[in-house]
């Protein structure tokens, strides 16, 4: 029996250092799959030697997953010929309910979710992408702002809210957002919310019946492809060329289209304005809502940013969407949406429902931090920061990979992409670098189907200057060996 499928099934699925055992992770894998009989009943497994090769784990990792099948009666091992899937299983009637609770729990969509949200190791270091220089945030003048709203906090902060975020936040926002980026907005169009990713995720099901088309950027943002998944929305990927979000003519019309104009994320791709005028006449055509998200906008390194698309729309499709994340840091859980006018009272109704608003105090200490200019002061130093980091990546990578690992990028994010030869598995790379502590991202994982490139999405603005030479170099000890 040919066991390639079984093997490109697991690979992908069993991180490294992810906290849990990857011997369990192998068992709940194998289980899966039996469970949804992808692996019949009879049917054999591979050889657990064959199979520790291959993912490149050690033996008793394999074994030790395979004895708890077996001890659980998924497994029999057949003496002198091998591992197979018990008999029991080719019967649905012999299946005990209890042990098909699990699978039978989640929806057909909860189980395309849960597939669709893989998460990667919460590791910090070498080439995370997204991740901020964290240690260089100013914690002491962000604890004061905290501590002086704290002293004065309002009793009703304490309560549930539903104005749409805290209005002084709003208006600091607004503000700023028509500065940077030329957003045209008032105050009341902005809602503050508990992270882009939430934002995405309501705005797919205030938006879209089950069953619309959303046009997602492919390679793309997947987080984009999940929100748009959980609301029973089916995705339509768009290529990705140097303007960024390629639209195809023949694709069935989409309900939301999903685009990062700014810096594509992740081949880091600039849409010119032709483009964008593309892109918003097609969306008139169509009728279709276009999300902007502008997650890392505040990272252009040559020139300002270009103004939105938002600040181009005549007639209110676009609705743009801005995070904390990056310019602050993750853990905040802190976004804003810029709304058309219409949208703003059902989609703060919405909010207030089914996601909470987050914590005003939170709110009122980032509109000291804004006001009092800490923020503008953070962004700036940041911005040489990662400039300077990005230059020592293309440096290092240009001595010591080369030709082999083109990048690609832009002059502006936190992350580059680095191109590698079609068909490259991304994933034994991936695998192979968690082992030195560098945190890899293939790039196939930022397609809905079939990559039809290879790469990595390299992180670089967490790393410290020091750290980024001697991480490049073992990428290329491990690339080296690899495609000789
Ligand atoms: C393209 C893109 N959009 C949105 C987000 C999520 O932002 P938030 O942390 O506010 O949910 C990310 C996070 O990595 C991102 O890369």
């Amino acid at each position: 029996m040919n066991h390639d499928w079984i093997v490109s099934y697991l690979r992908p699925r069993l991180l490294r250092n992810d906290g849990e055992h990857l011997s369990r992770q192998l068992y709940r894998q194998l289980r899966e799959l039996i469970r949804l009989r992808r692996l019949a009943g009879g049917s054999a497994l591979p050889a657990s030697r064959a199979l520790a090769q291959t993912l490149q784990l050690g033996r008793n990792t394999v074994l030790s997953a395979y004895d708890q099948l077996a001890a659980e009666g998924y497994l029999e091992s057949r003496h002198g010929s091998g591992t197979y899937v018990c008999d029991a299983f080719a019967d649905d009637a012999v299946h005990s309910p209890q042990t098909d609770a699990p699978a039978r729990q989640l929806s057909l969509r909860g189980r395309q979710l849960a597939e669709a949200s893989r998460l990667p190791a919460s590791k910090l270091g070498a080439f995370v992408p997204g991740q901020p220089e964290l240690a260089q945030f100013p914690h002491k003048q962000w604890q004061q702002c905290l501590n002086r709203r704290q002293r004065n906090a309002p009793l009703a902060w304490l309560h549930y809210q539903h104005q749409g975020g805290l209005p002084e936040l709003r208006g600091a926002l607004a503000q700023y957002l028509h500065l940077t980026r030329s957003v045209r907005c008032e105050p009341e169009q902005l809602v503050v919310v508990p992270g882009a990713q939430s934002a995405l995720t309501l705005l797919a099901q205030l938006l879209a019946e089950p069953g619309d088309i959303a046009w997602i950027e492919e390679p793309g943002y997947t987080g984009a492809q999940t929100a748009m998944l959980a609301a029973g929305l089916r995705c339509q990927g768009m290529r990705v060329d140097e303007q960024g979000l390629r639209p195809n003519p023949d694709a069935p019309p989409p309900r939301i289209i999903y685009a990062t104009p700014a810096h594509q994320y992740p081949t880091g791709a600039v849409m010119g304005l032709a483009r964008r005028l593309e892109l918003l006449a097609l969306a008139r055509r169509h009728d279709s809502w276009i999300v902007e998200d502008d997650y890392d906008g505040e990272f252009c390194y040559t020139s300002a940013p270009l103004a939105a698309l938002q600040s181009l729309d005549r007639d209110g499709r676009v609705i743009y969407v801005g995070t904390f994340s990056k310019v602050m840091f993750p853990g905040l859980k802190l976004a804003y949406l810029v709304l058309p006018p219409e949208l703003v009272d059902p989609y703060r109704r919405c909010q207030a429902r089914l996601q909470g608003e987050g914590s005003y105090l939170q709110q009122a200490a980032v509109a000291d931090f804004i006001e009092q200019g800490h923020f503008a002061r953070h962004v700036r130093h940041m911005r040489e920061l990662y400039q300077r980091r990005q230059l020592l990546l293309r440096h290092a990578a240009a001595q010591y990979i080369g030709d082999v690992m083109p990048l690609q990028g832009g002059d502006a994010g936190m992350h580059l992409l680095a191109t590698l030869p079609d068909g490259f598995d991304e994933w034994e790379l991936q695998a192979a670098a968690a082992e030195r502590e560098l945190w890899l991202r293939p790039l196939a994982r930022h397609f809905l189907d079939t990559p039809y490139r290879s790469g990595l999405v390299l992180g670089y603005a967490g790393i410290e200057d020091h750290a980024l030479r001697p991480a490049v170099q073992q990428l290329a000890d491990l690339l080296e060996t690899r495609l000789k």
